[in-house]
């Protein structure tokens, strides 16, 4: 039978993007959410269930072989969500999810955290070029979300320690579904593909079930061709940046009537996902002016890279 993975949130945007991929891969899916998913994916498994409660988690994890845990607040609840929801569910709900996975003997987890782990590692010097943003910066977050990730990421790097639960965070960009322009212009600015997100997950449990190496986090953001040469003029002058690597950006843009938000302050390596991952996301600025170019306005109908 084909082993079962528990994706937690799985009402969400990571589960709902995830589970028709799993089920084409081969595996079972069950997705634990306090919600009932609107269009649930056929052939999964639903259970509603909440993270905070330990009895609750115990009954999701029965019996699946692998667990991706994807609930929590986010960033984008930092205004309406006190400190404490964060505590109860994104640090307390991920260790019942790992106590669980102790009690049942399961040996693999996807953890998703967040490139808000990297907090002031952020920040670029006050006239200095765009910050290069790879997994070994000091993570220095400065608000309770990405608190919250440091933590659930130390406590995936613990159970790999202590109970032998290979573990792997991915440390995603944006991809809370926007209107395709603002997705666009996004991919600039530390965004990602649901779509992207989801093969990194599949590609991280197959590194989970090869066996490979110990605990690690991965950046999982779209990929940008800027390299050191752009560094200053990516925060000073960003459509000059652009327009190096796409000369024909600055009218394709101003015909869309989208501009860049403002200096870009970072741009993400992903090449560590690249290596250990063989991950490579499909959706990126690239293919966004590729749309545009032929008159595409959703991000479903965009080309994809090979
Ligand atoms: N979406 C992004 O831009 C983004 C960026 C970086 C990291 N992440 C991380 O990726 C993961 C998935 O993000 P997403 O966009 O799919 O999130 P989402 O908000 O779309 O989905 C989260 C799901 O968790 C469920 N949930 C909330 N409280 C729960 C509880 N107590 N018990 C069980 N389920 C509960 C919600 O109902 C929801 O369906 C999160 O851990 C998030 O922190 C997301």
């Amino acid at each position: 039978m084909a082993e079962r993975v528990l994706i937690t949130g799985g009402a969400g945007t990571l589960g709902q993007a995830l589970t028709p991929l799993l089920l084409r891969e081969g595996y079972g899916v069950r997705l634990v959410d306090v919600e009932h998913p609107n269009q649930p994916p056929g052939g999964a498994e639903i259970v509603q269930g909440d993270l905070r409660d330990p009895e609750a988690v115990d009954r999701a994890v029965h019996g699946v072989g692998a667990i991706v845990h994807a609930a929590a607040w986010h960033g984008v609840h930092l205004r309406e969500h006190p400190a404490e929801d964060f505590w109860d569910l994104n640090v307390l709900g991920t260790r019942h999810v790992y106590e669980a996975a102790v009690e049942h003997g399961i040996k693999r987890v996807v953890f998703s955290s967040t490139m808000g782990v990297y907090g002031e590692s952020r920040r670029p010097e006050a006239d200095g070029p765009a910050v290069r943003i790879h997994e070994d910066l000091p993570r220095c977050p400065g608000e309770i979300y990405g608190l919250s990730k440091v933590l659930g990421e130390e406590l995936a790097a613990y159970h790999e320690r202590a109970h032998g639960i290979r573990g792997v965070a991915l440390r995603y960009g944006m991809f809370v579904p926007e209107p395709f322009g603002h997705y666009g212009i996004r991919m600039l600015y530390g965004g990602v593909d649901e779509r992207d997100v989801a093969a990194a997950v599949l590609a991280s449990l197959r590194r989970l079930e090869r066996e490979e190496g110990s605990f690690a986090a991965y950046n999982i953001e779209s990929a940008l061709p800027f390299d050191e040469d752009d560094g200053q003029a990516l925060r000073d002058d960003p459509v000059a940046a652009i327009r190096r690597h796409w000369p024909d950006a600055p009218s394709l843009l101003e015909a869309a009537d989208l501009k860049p938000w403002g200096p870009i302050n970072e741009v993400f390596d992903i090449a560590k996902a690249g290596d250990e991952l063989d991950w490579r996301p499909r959706y990126n600025f690239d293919q966004f002016l590729e749309a545009l170019r032929r008159g595409i306005g959703t991000a479903d109908e965009m080309p994809a890279a090979d």
